[in-house]
């Protein structure tokens, strides 16, 4: 939710900060801008709408300097304007700064600020009033001698501008990532964190500060992830981080794993549909070096748990939001099928504010592909303080779930930028049924059961690219539908939350409506929405509830309703004389079908969204990482 960059070097730092806006516009694209330094003047533009409209405004005016920083935003406080766009200044001007979160408290700031005289508020942000706050503090600290070596802009002045963000960060309840520079003090970038992530990315001679590292990947692959409370401040050849207490630690250089050409779209028109493409792979690697053939089980290092406390397992609870939840969901029965231990799941954002009664034995594995979202992390936080076991399964390296968890499984599904969640869906499906599978094999699953279980795993990268060759036959079933109003996603056991993620990606993108039910639901109410130009898709793969789909299917084709089956293996016969239209994936074992059913309806939202001419990566509204509450 929004994304922030920030660049000091050599080069002109406009193009640099507009090419990493660009790869941060899935965190949000209602507003962008940028306060770039020229001399002591700072150029600002910004606007309300995408990165192409800002990009325009600076084509039209240049905006030149070696150092600046940059937003893109996603509206939490203050309409959709050109004014509520950041940068935001303090009372000066000459302080600037952009902001990724929610200053909680910024009413109470404000009339503080207020009561010092200071008035000259131009917007409705909660973040201008941070701007002003660290002004204020900047005003009131002692300036610099004019006649010694700390002239304005000196050391004096760096440690200055570091002390009034501090002292500012300290008043402030809320959640933040910022980048802040000042007019007067040349070639410096002062950023902390609480709550929303930050990245420093460290060059040669030039420095970045970032939202993601895709902002700055093509730059430099050596990073320092920042840690809540961490104070950064870096000019071109140095920086140094402490915490907002003043108090320093260690920050390791890392690595990023994988390259600018990563997250490039290629010859594919979205990135939705690149990484729809990409599912074989990420599947593969989801899997890569965790199945152990001579023990017929899972290798999952990262739980970081001896035999017997995997075996003393004697609950789980499964939280994520969206698309993560819905994982959870097959998580719960195929963790209940395949290793006997009950499991819970919940909604993060409803999970962290429930008083669930304490149970012994408790893993809890909070799911999320950005590692980011704030209610996932809330209800991880909530799970440690309460003493529980908490584990991340996350796909953002280094993220903020990632490093809380007290362990964890990793996706290495790459960077997903389509704002849809696609092929992190499945890896987290393929972390889950390895996560069963090794539950299973300390209790009650035979080596023959692991055998058959890795198999089936084995083959699915191929049978992924089979059920990925069904795209025209759903490209000419979206073209048929095209006038629908809405759909209904039905599903049993396994394939019932692939029900809630088909309905999802259908609202999501194409901004139609959709829901998903337990197919046996019907008859409880749903099926008085039922009539003819309603479609109804069934996932009724050839599994141990098929017949019962077929039952409700039944009861769909009596009213009228025109049906879409996903089915696999005998299911095509059967269905021949009920459903319309008939999509095939390959047989898999039943724990394992959601991984396939899930490819056509994530290609159905796809062309029917495409159709509709929505914008696919960037739907309306929304923002891939979810930082606020
Ligand atoms: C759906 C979607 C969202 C996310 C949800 C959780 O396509 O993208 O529903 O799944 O916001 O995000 P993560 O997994 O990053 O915690």
């Amino acid at each position: 939710m929004c994304g922030i960059v920030g660049y000091v070097g050599r080069s002109q730092a406009a193009p640099i900060l507009l090419d990493g806006l660009r790869r941060l516009e899935y965190r949000g694209y209602d507003s962008a801008g940028v306060a770039i330094i020229n001399g002591d003047q700072v150029e600002t533009r910004k606007c309300a709408g995408r990165i192409a409209s800002l990009a325009k405004l600076i084509s039209q005016k240049p905006a030149t300097g070696s150092y600046g920083i940059s937003h893109t935003r996603w509206a939490t406080h203050g309409k959709v304007t050109d004014e509520n766009a950041h940068p935001h200044f303090d009372a000066t001007g000459k302080i600037a700064l952009v902001h990724n979160g929610v200053i909680e408290n910024y009413q109470t700031l404000k009339e503080q600020l207020i009561q010092d005289g200071d008035t000259n508020f131009q917007s409705d942000t909660d973040t201008e009033v941070l701007a002003h706050l660290i002004g204020n503090i900047y005003q009131k600290l002692n300036p610099p001698s004019p006649k010694g070596s700390d002239v304005a802009g000196g050391k004096d002045s760096k440690a200055r501008l570091v002390n009034a963000t501090r002292a500012a960060l300290k008043q402030v309840i809320g959640t933040y990532g910022i980048a802040v520079v000042h007019a007067d003090i040349p070639d410096f970038i002062v950023g902390a964190r609480r709550g929303s992530p930050l990245v420093l990315g460290v060059g040669k001679d030039e420095n970045f500060l970032a939202s993601d590292v895709s902002a700055i990947v093509a730059h430099t692959r050596d990073v320092v992830y920042l840690n809540d409370f961490d104070l950064v401040s870096l000019d071109r050849e140095n920086f140094e981080i402490s915490s907002i207490e003043g108090t320093s630690g260690e920050h390791p250089v890392s690595k990023v794993e994988f390259t600018a050409e990563d997250i490039k779209k290629g010859d594919y028109p979205h990135y939705m549909l690149k990484e729809i493409c990409e599912q074989p792979d990420t599947v593969r690697d989801a899997m890569r070096g965790r199945l152990t053939y001579e023990e017929c089980t899972a290798k999952l290092g990262g739980l970081d748990m001896n035999p017997a406390e995997l075996r003393d397992i004697a609950r789980i609870v499964l939280i994520g939001c969206g698309t993560a939840l819905h994982a959870a969901r097959v998580g719960e029965y195929l963790i209940e099928q395949l290793a006997n231990i009950p499991v819970d799941v919940d909604f993060a954002s409803e999970y962290r504010h429930r008083n669930t009664p304490p149970t012994e034995h408790t893993l809890v594995f909070a799911i999320s592909q950005s590692g980011e979202t704030a209610d996932t992390l809330g209800g991880l936080r909530e799970s440690k303080r309460k003493g529980y076991r908490t584990l991340g399964i996350c796909n953002n390296v280094a993220s903020t779930i990632a490093r809380e968890s007290d362990g964890g499984v990793y996706m290495h599904a790459g960077p997903e930028i389509g704002v849809a969640a696609t092929k992190s869906f499945t890896s987290q499906l393929i972390i889950l049924n390895l996560i069963g599978l090794l539950l299973g094999r300390m209790r009650q699953l035979s080596t023959a059961q692991g055998k058959r279980m890795i198999d089936a795993l084995e083959a699915l990268p191929n049978q992924i690219e089979a059920a990925l060759k069904l795209s025209d036959q759903i490209k000419s079933i979206a073209k048929k539908y095209v006038e629908a109003t809405g759909m209904l996603f039905f599903g049993r056991q396994f394939n019932y939350p692939i029900a809630l993620e088909g309905a999802l990606k259908l609202k999501e993108i194409t901004y139609l409506f959709a829901e998903g039910h337990p197919s046996a639901e019907l008859k409880h109410g749903i099926i008085a929405l039922v009539r003819p130009d309603l479609p109804s898709i069934f996932i009724a793969p050839d599994d141990a509830v098929f017949s019962k789909n077929v039952n409700n299917i039944e009861q769909v084709k009596a009213r009228k309703g025109p049906i879409i089956a996903v089915t696999s293996g005998n299911g095509a016969k059967q269905l021949k004389n009920l459903a319309a239209d008939i999509v095939e994936v390959p047989t898999t074992i039943d724990c394992l079908s959601p991984v396939l059913t899930v490819i056509p309806l994530q290609l159905l939202a796809y062309h029917l969204a495409v159709a509709l001419g929505r914008d696919v990566d960037k739907p309306r509204n929304l923002a891939k990482s979810v930082t606020v509450e």
